[in-house]
């Protein structure tokens, strides 16, 4: 094999990930990914309204199919580790301070007296997001997936956070699978938030990225049409198939197909990766494959258990 085709690193770390990412070296990643579970500071500080009974009830009986088992594993995460939803207590004051002072402290202010459980959500995620900040390099790029009723409060917090100006994209990730509602249009997306943290210097290589068919192929010349468009920021993409190679069984795994792009666009070969809601190790199975170097990391143990699997090739830290 080539230097070109050879496989990067992957390095696994088992823990809390506001733990072990404190120990990681400031701007030491190209591309941070973030997939945190839906609702997490919901389930694990409000014992009535978990993420399994939300899903449950009538009226959001079309997104059942996909988020049960998203519930699931929250559930299995959060019982099994039994970890603490995190404290903005634990963020340095500074950054607050730092970034955007009395406009940022004035946002989360509104968001908490609109919404009670705010408290919950983003002092879970937080602290979690400056870490990344931190650790994200001056050409770097940061994408966030979240759920659609959690993404348009994470935008208005991140653009308060960050500051607008980093702002680069919000993605969809369209699909279409299992029930759907009658009651009003189902709902088949997720929203990736991407920030970067230099708008003058972010690595974006659009030419890297593997292109799709033209939706009406007849209105552009054959050459076109066999090359291929540039995906938009839009992304209809199958969940990952029930059946097939790329299936780990772990129920949250996110296809390649939405990492690849993502790993293409905004790293370079020999550039680190980082994950720290790694799950299956999807943002690793990709990067290493594309010959970036990643570092994931997950709490639950069964993530690290189909993530080695996944990867044969990697070094789970302090094993
Ligand atoms: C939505 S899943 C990520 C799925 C992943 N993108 C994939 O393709 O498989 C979220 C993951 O975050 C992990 N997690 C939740 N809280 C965590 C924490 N505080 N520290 C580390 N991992 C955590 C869960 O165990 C779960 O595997």
């Amino acid at each position: 094999m080539s230097d070109e085709a050879a496989p990067g690193s992957v390095e696994i770390h088992h823990g809390d990930n506001l733990a072990v990412v404190a120990g990681f070296a400031d701007a030491s990643f190209t591309l941070i990914y973030l997939d945190p579970p839906f609702n997490t500071g919901r389930l694990q500080t409000k014992s009535i309204e978990t993420a399994r009974s939300r899903v449950t009830s009538p009226s959001e009986s079309d997104a059942a199919a996909s988020e049960a088992a998203e519930s699931a594993v929250l559930a299995g995460a959060a019982d099994a580790t039994g970890l603490s939803s995190g404290t903005s207590a634990s963020v340095p004051g500074d950054f607050r301070r730092g970034f955007h002072g009395r406009e940022y402290e004035r946002i989360t202010g509104d968001l908490r007296a609109y919404d009670d459980r705010f408290d919950d959500y983003w002092g879970f995620l937080e602290p979690r997001l400056i870490e990344a900040w931190r650790l994200l390099a001056d050409d770097g790029t940061l994408y966030v997936h979240l759920d659609y009723r959690e993404a348009h409060y994470a935008k208005v917090l991140m653009d308060a956070l960050f500051g607008r100006d980093k702002f680069l994209n919000e993605l969809i990730w369209a699909y279409d699978y299992g029930a759907k509602t009658r009651k009003r249009w189902p709902t088949k997306h997720d929203t990736i938030l991407v920030y970067v943290k230099d708008p003058a210097r972010y690595w974006f290589d659009s030419d890297a990225v593997d292109r799709e068919p033209y939706m009406a192929p007849g209105l552009v010349t054959p050459e076109k049409a066999e090359r291929g468009k540039l995906p938009t920021d839009v992304w209809w993409h199958t969940i990952v198939p029930t059946t097939g190679r790329e299936k780990t069984g772990y129920p949250t795994q996110k296809p390649e197909g939405i990492l690849r792009r993502i790993v293409q666009a905004s790293s370079r070969r020999g550039d680190r990766v980082l994950d720290f809601f790694a799950g299956s190790g999807t943002t690793g199975a990709v990067a290493s494959a594309l010959g970036r170097h990643a570092v994931l990391v997950d709490a639950n143990p069964e993530a690290v258990a189909v993530m080695t699997a996944r990867m044969p090739h990697a070094v789970v830290a302090g094993a």
